[in-house]
């Protein structure tokens, strides 16, 4: 089977630390790096978050450090949702490795030049890196095979009624990827909002009892507790992971090409993914939006992934 060769681009994060462990170590996935970007938390956290689960996980996979800052709003966190450290729950052992010295934008730009074109940007957080990555080096746009991003929402937002997180948080970079010109896949919360983490779900991926398994259940343990305090629901949505398990098995999801832009200038819709459901505007389709989703395919995707490490 040919591996889908990716970057994942992400702010960890609960829910990207479950992307990670899904895409580490996936026979269909060669994560070539990992890049950070600031966003669940300020960048320092989320960077060595993404080491310390890629060192849990066993997994030798370089990580890059990238933007603290959005292009131009002010900087957001998540600390609501995912605690003061961006990853709270687990307790990791100290740190044995290092993050790499180069920053993001420059890995992205020089991965991306000497590539052969076949390489897809999977981002899980604000996507200040990818854009600035293009501001800096357009020659990389058509070098980019596919962008296949969480993040968005043709129905509510989960920040404002409007906006999702990863959107809002740097709504100029997702600008900038919703009009760079290559394929770009939308997995929003319309669909991540359907793979709620139930109590069961979780028993079942605890009874695997490896490394994966024990890591994924004390994330889900205090990522479950402030989704119910936040926003009711029984299980927390594990939105992240959702991008992976689509480039693992493309039927989980079902996508429908829209028009999509983002809003970066109105007030009370600032961040909304505008996307064009029923055609209204004639406009060409830029973006595949994800519209449903095979749950009881994507747990499977999940506990396989976790059954992929000793
Ligand atoms: C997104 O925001 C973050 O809190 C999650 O990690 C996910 O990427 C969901 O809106
Ligand atoms: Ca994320």
């Amino acid at each position: 089977m040919e591996k889908t060769k990716i970057i994942l681009d992400c702010d960890p994060g609960h829910d990207d630390a479950v992307a990670i462990l899904l895409a580490a170590k996936h026979p269909a996935i060669d994560l070539l790096g990992i890049t950070v970007v600031a966003g669940n938390q300020t960048l320092e956290k989320t960077a060595l978050n993404a080491l310390r689960v890629a060192e849990w996980l066993g997994v030798d996979v370089p990580v890059y450090p990238g933007c603290g800052q959005p292009m131009i709003r002010e900087k957001m966190v998540a600390g609501d949702i995912h605690g003061e450290s961006g990853l709270d729950g687990p307790v990791f052992p100290p740190l044995r490795g290092e993050l790499e010295e180069e920053h993001a934008v420059s890995y992205l730009i020089r991965t991306l030049l000497d590539s052969d074109g076949d390489i897809t940007v999977v981002t899980t957080g604000p996507m200040t890196n990818l854009a600035m990555a293009m501001r800096l080096e357009p020659a990389i746009i058509p070098m980019i095979r596919r962008i296949v991003l969480m993040g968005g929402s043709y129905t509510n937002g989960n920040v404002t009624p409007a906006a999702e997180f990863n959107i809002i948080a740097d709504a100029d970079a997702a600008h900038v990827c919703f009009t760079c010109g290559r394929p770009v896949t939308m997995v929003g919360l319309d669909v991540t909002r359907k793979v709620l983490c139930y109590p069961e779900i979780v028993e079942r991926m605890a009874k695997v009892d490896n490394k994966a398994s024990r890591l994924f259940v004390d994330l889900m343990a205090h990522f479950c507790k402030t989704q119910k305090e936040i926003f009711g629901w029984e299980g927390g949505p594990l939105h992240d992971p959702v991008t992976i398990a689509s480039l693992i098995d493309p039927t989980v999801l079902t996508t429908k090409p829209m028009n999509a832009q983002v809003d970066i200038r109105s007030t009370a819709s600032y961040g909304r993914t505008n996307c064009d459901f029923f055609g209204y505007l004639g406009l060409p389709a830029n973006v595949d939006v994800a519209i449903d989703i095979d749950v009881e395919k994507f747990w499977d995707i999940i506990e396989q992934g976790i059954r992929n490490y000793d």
